[in-house]
Formats: structure tokens, sequence, C-alpha cells
């Protein structure tokens, strides 16, 4: 049922239960090795298939997903700056499928985009992908096609680029953040595009998974540093995590280095598609815990999982010096003095937004049109594609290669929306007109309903590029487009 704006479905496990049950379950997999240097061979294939895996702990049964590889998430994808990599997928879905590397500054023709940068991978037909991501960082990889019900079913994973002289840590540790709506048999429900979640906060769900499992433990040694990658693979959750007793330092948006500091408020704020790389001192005692909680539905809070420390003694005595900032990436600098502005508005959804404790939804905004006639819910500029299909799309911005340009970003609606622009970063530079304190880079930028930011890049990479809202409901709903960089 969905309340307030966040879907609740009622018959799922709930989390208690199902960490009671899982109270003694396996941890290992949630560890990835520390240091451990990509391997040279870049040659891969990935196959988009159905599978069954185990996302909810014993007595549940396995889930019956779609998935890379057979894993949930599928294989981490690792290599070293400069190093080419080259992806043979091949589709056993019933349905069309791409996939898209989601960050890379890569040519346009790579970038999995169905009818814009190719033809959609039929099913039993396969495409190779060929480049050499130009940046160091955290990105990762989905399908682009269906992205709603495709991404929602598993298929999603990690892709690291690794630094020349990554910094000095005693483990780096990805967790792939992901979201899905079980059934109490642990099946996947199903009501994908759903027309009052597409208008609403999307596709919430009720099983929140790290590196596809429910963890209850996260296991630590006392005086250790982790470099730990989070990556938002969720089709639509939004996530603030709260380490207590801990303070982390940000290293990375989006894969792209930015000063460290700690996360305003302690919170770390990952709206769909977006990238955080903390630096994690473990300064508690042999034995103790501490709870990571995900705030950010009011109401709905709940603990991720528990940071809990040996009893081994501390791995160092003196806690370590300050990370230095990551070496920056070859990203062109905008020249905002001579940039171009471009007004984009985003619009639609229903009204009422992401109040909590009311009982009424509150009133229906211009989507009820939408919602009628089955046409569009959302759009940017007052254009919609919808269901993915882009087949028939104008750009909704032509710039000219070489060009810097401010995007003035406006969400009218009453919901967060992660905006992100393909085969660019930008910097954010200003949130409701004020600068922002780290001119960040980012490929994906979250606004809050009613709320504005300003986006600067070089549109350096010719082709067309989707720009859209990274909660795959509003995607396939309407906000989706294209800029063109002639
Ligand atoms: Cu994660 Cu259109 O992208
Ligand atoms: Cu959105």
């Amino acid at each position: 049922m969905t309340r307030n704006g966040v879907t609740i479905a009622r018959s799922g496990p709930s989390r208690r239960s199902l960490l009671a049950a899982g109270g003694g379950a396996a941890i290992a997999s949630i560890l990835r090795p520390g240091l451990v240097r990509a391997t040279t061979s870049s040659d891969k294939t990935l196959v988009a298939a159905e599978g069954r895996v185990r996302i909810t702990p014993d007595p549940y049964p396995q889930t019956q997903v779609w998935c890379y590889d057979g894993s949930v998430p599928g294989p981490d994808i690792r290599l070293r700056q400069g190093e080419p990599l080259r992806v043979g997928v091949e589709n056993r879905l019933a349905q069309d499928t791409t996939v898209h590397w989601h960050g890379l500054r890569i040519p346009n023709a790579m970038d999995g985009a169905p009818y814009v940068t190719q033809p959609p991978i039929r099913p039993e037909e396969s495409f190779t992908y060929e480049f050499t991501p130009p940046d160091a960082g955290t990105f990762w990889y989905h399908p682009h096609a269906h992205s709603a019900e495709q991404v929602g079913r598993g298929l999603m994973g990690a892709l690291i680029i690794e630094e020349p002289q990554p910094p000095p840590v005693d483990r780096d540790v990805v967790w792939v953040l992901g979201d899905f709506r079980l059934n109490d048999d642990a099946s996947l429900a199903g009501g994908f595009g759903n027309r009052m979640e597409l208008s609403m906060s999307g596709r919430i769900g009720n099983t929140v998974t790290i590196n596809g499992h429910m963890f209850d433990r996260f296991p630590v040694r006392s005086g250790e540093r982790i470099r730990l990658r989070l990556i938002n693979a969720a089709p639509a959750r939004i996530f603030r995590l709260e380490f207590r007793d801990h303070r982390p330092l940000v290293l990375a948006f989006d894969g792209q280095p930015v000063e460290p500091h700690a996360p305003e408020g302690r919170r770390v704020v990952l709206g769909p598609a977006m990238r955080t790389d903390l630096i994690l001192d473990m300064t508690g005692k042999p034995a103790q815990s501490a709870a990571v909680l995900d705030t950010f539905y009011k109401g709905l809070e709940y603990k991720l999982v528990e940071i809990s420390y040996s009893s081994e003694q501390p791995l160092r005595t003196q806690p370590l010096v300050a990370p230095a900032k990551l070496p920056a990436n070859p990203v062109p600098e905008p020249d905002l003095a001579n940039a171009q502005r471009h007004e984009v508005t985003l619009t639609g959804g229903m009204m009422g937004g992401m109040g909590m404790g009311g009982g009424m939804m509150g009133m229906m905004g211009g989507s009820m049109m939408g919602m009628m006639g089955g046409g569009s819910m959302w759009a940017i500029n007052g254009m919609a594609v919808m269901n993915d299909d882009m087949r028939h799309m104008k750009p909704v911005l032509t710039l000219m290669r070489g060009r810097s340009y401010i995007l003035a970003i406006d969400n009218q609606t009453a919901w967060h929306h992660p905006m992100h622009l393909h085969g660019h970063s930008f910097r954010v530079i200003t949130r409701n007109g004020a600068r922002t304190k780290y001119r960040e880079w980012r490929d994906t930028v979250l606004i809050p309903p009613r709320e504005r930011a300003e986006i600067a890049f070089v549109a350096d990479n010719p082709g067309d590029w989707m720009f859209h809202c990274h909660i795959l409901d509003h995607q396939e709903g309407g906000m989706m487009s294209v800029i063109r960089v002639a």
C-alpha cells in the first residue's frame, strides 16, 4: 500500500523478523578483498538471464531474479585507470536490454541508450561494449531498457576504476545498496510500473540489501582504515546513512574526487545511482559495535547493518593522519564567465510530497490528466519520454561541442529527483541560489522538492545523451530527455 508517498508492501517479511531469522548467517561475502589489484584481463562477458539467488537468510527460500552471470549484484568489474575494457553482453532475457556504464565519460556509441546510441539488444542477441574509462572512481552498470523492472529484478553491478596510486587503506570495500520488494515467500513482488507509485516516490521495496544480501553485521577490526565505496543501485529508494559513533570522511562523489570532508550533518545522502567514497576509520574498541542507520524516510528509519568489532587487539595504536585529496580526473573545467545558461524545469507527479504522518495523500497535480489519459506523469521542460522508448525523442537542448554550459534545474514538484546526465560529469555550483561549499563534480544531482540547483560543465563529448531522473519509475513515467552535443 502507499502512504504519504512511501510505499510499504505490507505482505513482505519485516526486516526485524528477517534479521532475527538470520542471526547466524554467514557474513563473509560482505567483505571484498582489500588492496587486491585489478586483474589485467579486461575481456569479459556478461550474461543477462533469469537466476535464483539468496537475498534473504535461511529459512527463506531463494529468490527468482534477473541477473548478470547468475548473481545479484553482477560481478564487480575492476580495472585500472587507462586500461581498456571489452564486455560482450548476451541477452538471455525475454525482453530487450542494453547495458549502460553509469558515470563513465566514454564515446556515445558505447553508452547503452536504446534507439539513441545503439539498437536494443534483443533476446538471444548480444552486443560488445569496448571503451577505455578516462576517470578513476566508483561507477556502476545497469540496463537502460525497461529500467525499472530490470534493475528492480536484480540487474546491476559495481564498476571500479582504480587510481594509479590508490590512497593507503587496510581494506577497499564496496557496498552495492539494493532495494527489493519481496513477498512473504521471498519471491519478488510483481506490479512494476504501477501508475500510482510512478507519480509518487517510485517503487520503494521492503528489503534493503548490501551486495545482494541482508546482513546484520559488518565485521571490522579496531584501528582499521576502510575505503567504503557506497553505490545506490536501488530503483527508487533514497538513503541517508548515519554511522553511529564514527566519523566518516567523504573522498569522492559519483567517482569524482572532492576535498575530504565530513558529510553534512554527519549523514551520507545517496539518491538512486549516486555514489560516495568514504574513508572510515574504525575508531571503536575491540568487541564494540555501532549501528549504521538509514533515516531518510521519516517514520521508516531502520538499521542497515551493525558495525561489529572483533576482539582482536587494535591494528594500530596511533590514529592515522587525515587522508589526502584524491588526484583529480581529467574532467574539463567549465568557464563560468562565458558559460551559456539554460533553464530546466521539472514538473508533474502528485502534489503533497513527502509529508509524513497525515492521513490524506494530498491533492493531485497536473498528473491527474496523465493518469487518467495514460500520458506522461512527469516532464522536463514540458517534454516527456515514456517507458524508455527513445525512438521519437527530439533533443530538449542542443549544445555546442567544447562550450561551457550552466543548467539551472528547477524542481517544481513535490518529490525528490536525482537528475543524471550521461557522458559528462558536472560541477554542482549552486543550490537555491547559494554557492555550494565544495563545488563537487557529480553525474547525478539530487534535487529536493521545490528546490533548485545549478550545474556547470563543458559539453565536450559529442552525441545524444540521456538526461533523466534516476528514480526509474519517474524515468519511465516521462522524466527523461535527450541533450545533444553537436
Ligand atoms: Cu544510471 Cu541513464 O542511467
Ligand atoms: Cu524523479
